[in-house]
């Protein structure tokens, strides 16, 4: 269990761009988020639903970090570690624990008006996986700092150019591919509740906005000299994901026709 007078030390871990993250003990402690609340609130409400697939929210440490639970298993955070993390499977499994998250959410009051709450920054560097004799496989999201009230097409399509390869060299037809096993895997997967049929003829606009919107929000943070941004600016996320965008527009029918296949 945490020490709640622990101090700021502890291991350092891989993966993160944005927050300070350290492991100590059972525990991660990390810059906290500013929806903080509603971050707590969210996991309290999947842990309460035995949803099992995020950390525990510990609440805030002497530091003023969020507390969370460590969870164990393997982060792919450097790009395209190793495949075996985008396989086929991973992918089906991945489509089935964000549907397992917006099925929990759905009709709560932490959705309100909206469809469900999304978590909104779906990436390998965002997912634990463990292994498994079908391979690595997803089995819980981290960083939950921009999880907000969404709509289901949103995650997936978030997911599916995060699990892909894009821009030049890329093949349009297999980010399409990826896409539509996702889409078949979410409305596929087993539910309590009422079946959910994605939006699928949306997705790659969807994901269009989602692009225009990373590179411009990296942008305009790093404008406004937050450390974060900067540091992806610097790196050439902007420009690098701003190709993206023009990669993908150019291939649009490619993608969306494979998708629909
Ligand atoms: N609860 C956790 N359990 C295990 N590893 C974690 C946990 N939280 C964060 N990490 C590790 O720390 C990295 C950075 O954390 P993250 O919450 O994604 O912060 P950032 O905003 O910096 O991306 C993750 O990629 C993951 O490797
Ligand atoms: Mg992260």
């Amino acid at each position: 269990m945490p020490e709640p007078t622990a101090g700021p030390a502890g291991e350092p871990l891989s993966g993160g761009f944005v927050a300070d993250v350290v492991r100590i003990g059972d525990t991660v402690r990390r810059t906290p988020p500013a929806n903080l609340d509603f971050v707590g609130a969210l996991l309290r409400h999947l842990a309460g639903v035995g949803a099992d697939l995020a950390p525990h929210h510990l609440g805030v440490d002497a530091h003023g970090r969020q507390m969370l639970s460590y969870v164990a298993g393997r982060v792919p955070w450097r790009d395209r570690e190793d495949p075996a993390f985008f396989s086929d499977a991973a992918l089906v499994r991945l489509a089935e624990l964000i549907r397992r998250l917006h099925d929990a959410c759905a009709g709560t009051g932490l959705a309100g008006d909206a469809e469900t709450v999304c978590h909104r920054d779906l990436s390998p560097k965002n997912t634990v996986y463990r292994d498994s004799p079908a391979g690595p496989l997803p089995v819980a999201f981290l960083d939950w700092d921009l999880a907000a009230p969404g709509r289901r097409i949103e995650d997936v399509s978030f997911a599916g150019w995060h699990w892909a390869a894009l821009g030049e060299g890329a093949d349009p037809v297999e980010l399409g591919r990826r896409c539509r096993l996702l889409c078949d895997a979410y409305d596929a997967a087993p539910t309590a509740t009422a079946p959910a049929t994605l939006a699928r003829a949306e997705l790659v606009g969807v994901m269009l906005d989602q692009i225009e919107s990373t590179w411009r929000g990296i942008d305009a943070g790093a404008d406004r000299d937050e450390p974060g941004m900067r540091r992806l600016r610097d790196q050439g996320a902007v420009n690098g994901i701003r190709s993206w965008q023009n990669w993908l527009q150019s291939n649009r029918a490619i993608v969306a026709a494979a998708l629909e296949v």
